[in-house]
């Protein structure tokens, strides 16, 4: 029986990716830090940790494929160290398929997360395992969670001349899961929301979304960051196959919260 482990499967992505695996009625596997699942998915957990390795050997075991969707944005090299564990584990349990999902421009923006990104692809390409790499553009998730906090107070600072594409977190997870049927790719073509907008015009939607009346204010980013965001390296404009846009994306959960 084919079996499919999702690293982070406790994620914003993972947790798409892992719904989509039993929707489809494949054996899933979810290795997280926590105890027991957040919420009920028919998958089977595994405890375990990617930094030290603990019970990675034991989730990888009998798994034909592996989707790593695991990352620690705040500690910059713990991503290295956590593909490093996967791969060697995944390779000596004879893993067929090793599945990673990165960022639309990770190797051309001068950020340490994102250079991070660019060598894990690095450890995938070199580790001898047939792999997929997938890149996509921002989650509308992750730009909801910044709008959130930022619009607590009266000014939203917004990036001057930036031009982002979100993308929902479960078109990114159909896409990967569209994968495990196949054979391994390499790096496929990356994949971005359905629409290329301003960091303006998508926080001034927030806003309006959820009738906050804080101001977004344009502010020019400088630096080498700054003028990589305002070159569109973030962007993937021939490729816009979510299906979710950010407004819709903005009404479905306005009116889950109002259902809480
Ligand atoms: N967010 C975006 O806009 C975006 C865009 C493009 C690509 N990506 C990439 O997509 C991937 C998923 O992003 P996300 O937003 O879904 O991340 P997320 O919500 O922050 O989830 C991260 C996951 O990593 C797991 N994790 C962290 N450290 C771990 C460890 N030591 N051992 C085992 N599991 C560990 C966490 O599980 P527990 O806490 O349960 O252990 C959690 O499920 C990341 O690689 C990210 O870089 C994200």
């Amino acid at each position: 029986m084919a079996t499919t482990l999702v690293t982070g499967g406790s994620g914003t992505l993972g947790r798409h990716v892992v719904e989509r695996l039993i929707d489809a009625d494949e054996e899933t596997r979810v290795l997280s830090r926590r105890s027991a699942p957040v919420w009920p998915n028919g998958a089977e957990w595994f405890t375990g940790d990617l930094t030290s390795g603990h019970r990675v050997r034991q989730a990888v075991q009998d798994c034909t494929t592996v989707i790593h969707c695991a990352s620690d944005p705040w500690e910059r090299t713990r991503d290295v160290t956590q593909a490093g564990n996967l791969l060697s584990e995944a390779g000596r349990a004879g893993v067929e398929h090793v599945i990673f999902v990165s960022i639309v421009g990770c190797d051309r923006i001068p950020s340490s997360y994102n250079q991070t990104k660019a060598a894990v692809e690095g450890l995938f390409e070199e580790s001898g395992l047939g792999h997929t790499i997938l890149r996509a553009t921002q989650f509308h998730e992750l730009l909801e969670w910044v709008l959130d906090a930022a619009s607590r107070s009266p000014v939203v600072p917004v990036p001057a001349k930036t031009y982002l594409q979100p993308i929902a977190a479960a078109d990114v997870a159909e896409r990967l899961v569209e994968f495990v049927k196949g054979p391994p790719q390499g790096r496929v073509p990356d994949i971005g929301g359905p629409e290329v907008r301003t960091a303006r015009d998508l926080a001034n939607l927030y806003l309006a979304a959820r009738h906050v009346r804080a101001r977004a204010t344009s502010i020019p980013l400088p630096g080498a960051l700054g003028s990589a965001l305002r070159s569109g390296m973030l962007l993937a404009p021939d490729h816009r196959e979510g299906h979710q846009t950010w407004e819709s994306y903005l009404r479905e959960t306005t009116r889950e919260r109002k259902a809480r």
